[in-house]
Formats: structure tokens, sequence, C-alpha cells
């Protein structure tokens, strides 16, 4: 299904692809929606694309995205070597396989996993894939239990904020689970236990928490969500598992706050998903989940496939997928080691909280997060700022190159519209200063407007929050 509708393209009405005639030694038509008749020769098509692709913003300056903008040469070319690798085919490329069951356990141990050697675990394309999986098997255990009681299945719930990436509504949405979605409230931007237990009843399958937060950066509070859960138990004799989704702060949380309890030493804690193509580095697409034992993945959901001659147990919506991105992910583990990825996550919450601090002490923002967790700021206009928006703030960026998206927040905090920057590695205290620079030389004419001159509708940004397009 094509998602840009063609008419969408202000080319997209020309029919052909124009080529700098330097580039060909005989003119060439090349069609733009057709398959062309002639074949090219493989100079001409490389330029022809390489510089359609020019106009794509500097992944650099994208502080838009969590994702890996940079892996060094040596990974770069160990993906190049393992691209023709299908990640299924585990028997021919028995290795690769092998590299991705240790990836699993080192996980599980940098997880706390209680036997780190025999948990289960796998690679995915993302964390929205992990999310499904880790969400199948709530559900599927939750229904194996009712079915035991002797009680009905058919109204499934999963409690979770508002706040929680899109997969998680498209969970609800593909599995038929109704998403118990708690709305933000005054200056409480995420899941409280105090909230998440309202929520909850004997239909709940999971409660989803999240680590950190895709709005703002900020940890949910898994431990007391936890503890919230365990006295619901002996309350109401519900044994509701908890699903920590990791995306960003799973890679951030073990490195930079090894003392925060909300990983696999929480028994309530069931699964994690994680990212490797956020704060694992990695470029995409890798995600992984890990359960905590073999209790929390039902055997049921575990295909074992007679594949080419090998058995192979499998838990996935794909089937074929690159197997370049679980190498890369060794490379980082064996590379960077938690020293080195300490070095680096800890660089980068220090680079997003210093600069928090210099945005909050240019008078005219005021913080909602100060990049002391995921190493994310929010941030929104001070009282009294009224004549320009912060989409106006975002294209004022925009003219300098950086991508520094602008949105409002969910129900029922709608009034509530923000910039958040994502520090990645890369971005260093210079670009911070840079792009400083940048801010403050846009808010004299900014602060010269009458009225804001763009809102919520000039926001092309999608950062997958929970919202439908
Ligand atoms: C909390 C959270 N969960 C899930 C996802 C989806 O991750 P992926 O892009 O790896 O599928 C994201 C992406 O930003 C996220 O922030």
């Amino acid at each position: 299904m094509p998602l840009a509708h063609p008419s969408d393209s202000e080319t997209a009405g020309r029919a052909e692809v124009s080529v700098n005639p330097v580039f060909t030694r005989e003119p060439v038509q090349i069609p733009r929606n057709r398959m062309p008749d002639g074949e090219l020769d493989a100079e001409t098509a490389y330029q022809v694309v390489h510089d359609e692709l020019m106009l794509d913003g500097n992944a650099r300056l994208n502080l838009a995205t969590f994702v890996t903008t940079w892996m060094e040469p040596q990974a770069q070319t160990l993906m190049a070597e393992c691209a023709d690798k299908n990640m299924i085919d585990k028997d021919e490329y028995p290795r690769t396989a092998d590299l991705e069951q240790r990836c699993v356990r080192m996980l599980a141990d940098l997880w706390h996993a209680v036997d780190p050697d025999h948990v289960t675990g796998c690679s995915t394309t993302g964390s929205s894939e992990a999310c499904m999986l880790a969400g199948l098997a709530l559900k599927r255990r939750w229904r194996h239990r009712r079915r035991a009681e002797g009680k009905p299945t058919d109204k499934p719930n999963l409690v979770m904020g508002i706040n929680v990436q899109v997969c998680w509504e498209k969970f609800a949405n593909y599995w038929d689970v109704e998403a118990r979605l708690v709305p933000m409230e005054g200056s409480r931007y995420h899941l409280t236990a105090e909230e998440a237990v309202k929520y909850c009843d004997e239909n709940t399958i999971g409660v989803v928490a999240v680590l950190g937060s895709t709005f703002d950066g900020s940890y949910e509070p898994v431990a007391e969500i936890c503890t919230a859960l365990d006295r619901l138990q002996r309350e109401r004799g519900w044994d509701i598992p908890v699903h920590v989704d990791g995306a960003s702060g799973a890679m951030i949380a073990p490195f930079c706050d090894p003392d925060l309890r909300w990983d696999f030493r929480l028994p309530r804690v069931a699964s994690i998903n994680t990212s490797g193509h956020k704060y694992g580095l990695v470029y995409p697409g890798v995600g992984w989940v890990l359960w905590r034992d073999a209790d929390a993945l039902p055997e049921d959901l575990v295909f074992r496939v007679n594949y080419l001659g090998g058995d192979m147990p499998t838990f996935a919506l794909n089937f074929s997928r690159p197997g370049a991105q679980v190498v890369a992910q060794y490379y980082n583990f064996l590379r960077l080691g938690r020293q080195g990825y300490g070095r680096i996550q800890r660089y980068c919450r220090e680079v997003a909280s210093s600069l928090a601090d210099r945005i909050a002490q240019l008078g005219p923002f005021r913080l909602i997060t100060d990049g002391r967790q995921l190493p994310v700021l929010a941030f929104t206009l001070a009282d009294g700022e009224a004549g320009y928006s912060v989409f106006d703030v975002s294209a004022a960026l925009r003219e300098q190159g950086w991508l520094v998206p602008a949105y409002t927040f969910p129900a029922h905090r709608e009034d509530l519209a923000v910039l958040r920057i994502v520090v990645r590695n890369g971005f260093s205290h210079d670009l911070a200063d840079l792009l400083l620079e940048d801010l403050e030389r846009a808010l004299p004419r900014l602060r010269k407007q009458e009225r804001p001159q763009r809102g919520e509708e000039c926001s092309s940004f999608s950062h997958g929050a929970s919202r439908r397009s």
C-alpha cells in the first residue's frame, strides 16, 4: 500500500526523471513511475539515484530521530559483507544465527535475567515487531489462564499510558485487544502506578511501562508500577505481568542508572524490548525482545520449522530479513563492551542535560524534561511568550539545517505544544553550541512577530507516538 499518494509529490506529475546530460554517453529517457524498457549503465543509474537522495535531510542534523545515524567504518564493512545473508536461513548461516543468540544472552545479562544462558529471546526488525511479539505472549498467557479457570476470553485489554508509541495501538488494533490508554493530566506526562492499577481488571493481559517516553524522554516508574500490581494481586487476585518497552531506555539505564530497578530484577517484569538501532547504536533495523523465562513465552506461539533440513524454532512476524544488523549489533557489543557503551551514553546525557540547562537560561523557554533520563529534552514556550509558536521555532531552526520537531501532547494535554531534541551518539558539545547559537539568533526575529505564523497543521513531524494518521 503506497502511504505517500503519488500526487503528493510535486515532481510526480512529470513522466520522466531528468538526467544531467554529462552523466550519459547518449541521451536517455527514464520513466518516473514505470519500469524502463531498456538498461542503464551502472554509473549513470548510481548517479541518478544518488542525486535524487541528496535532497533528503542531513541525518546527523536530524535531532528528531532516536535511530542511529553514524557507525564506524569497520561496522559498515561487516554490514556490507552480510547484506546477502538471510537471517532466517539459520541452517545455512549458523555463525550468524549463533551471534544472534550471543547478543540475546548478553542483553539478558545486562538486564539481570535470573539465568542469562537459558533466557528466551530473539532479534526483530525493530521495537515495533518486538512489542507485537511481547504483546502476543501476554495475550496468549492470559488466555491459557482464563481457559484453565473456565472463564471467558473474549475481552482482553492492555493498560498503558497514552504516551506509548503507536506500535502499541497497532498491536491492540491488529490483535483485537482493548487499548486502555491512561490520559495525561496536568504535569503528569506518563503512566504512574496509581493510575495504572485503576485501569486494570481481570481481563488485563498486562501493563506496558515505557523506559522512556517517546514524547519527552521521561522514564515511567516501573518498580512502583510493579509494587502497585503486587498489591492489586493481594487484594483482588489478579496476577498482571508487566512488559517494559525499553526501545531507548533499555540501552541507557544499564549504563547511566545501574541502581535503577526496572528490569528482570523485578519479578513482575515478564518481558523487555529494545531497539538495537536506537541506543544499541546500530543502523536500522534491528530490535530485541527477551522473556524472563520459558513460562513467559507460551510454547504454542513458537513455530518449529523444518527448514532446509534444520529444526528451527521461530517466533517472528517476518520471515526473510538481512543478517547485517544482527552482526553489526554483535560487533558493537564486542567493540564497545560495557565500558564503551557507558562512555557514549553518559556523554549523550551530559550533552543533553547541559543543552537543556542552557536553553532554560535563555529565558523564553520552559523545560518539560532536562535530558537527565533519556538523553532527550522537551521544552515549550515560557508564559508570556505570545507572538510566535514552537512550530515557528522549529521552522526557524530548519532554515539552518536543524531538524527539531514540534508537536502537541495527547489527551488531556492537547494544549501543550513542545519542541524535542534527541541527543544521539555523534551529537557533540560543539554541535550543541552551534544549535544554541542558531536558536539565539532566531529569537529576536521571532519575538518581534505579532502573532504565530505556524500551528500544528504546519508540522509534518510524526514521532510515532500514539496518534493515527
Ligand atoms: C518507546 C518506543 N517504543 C517503540 C518504538 C518503535 O520502535 P522501532 O522504530 O524500533 O520499531 C519507539 C520508537 O521511537 C519508541 O520510542
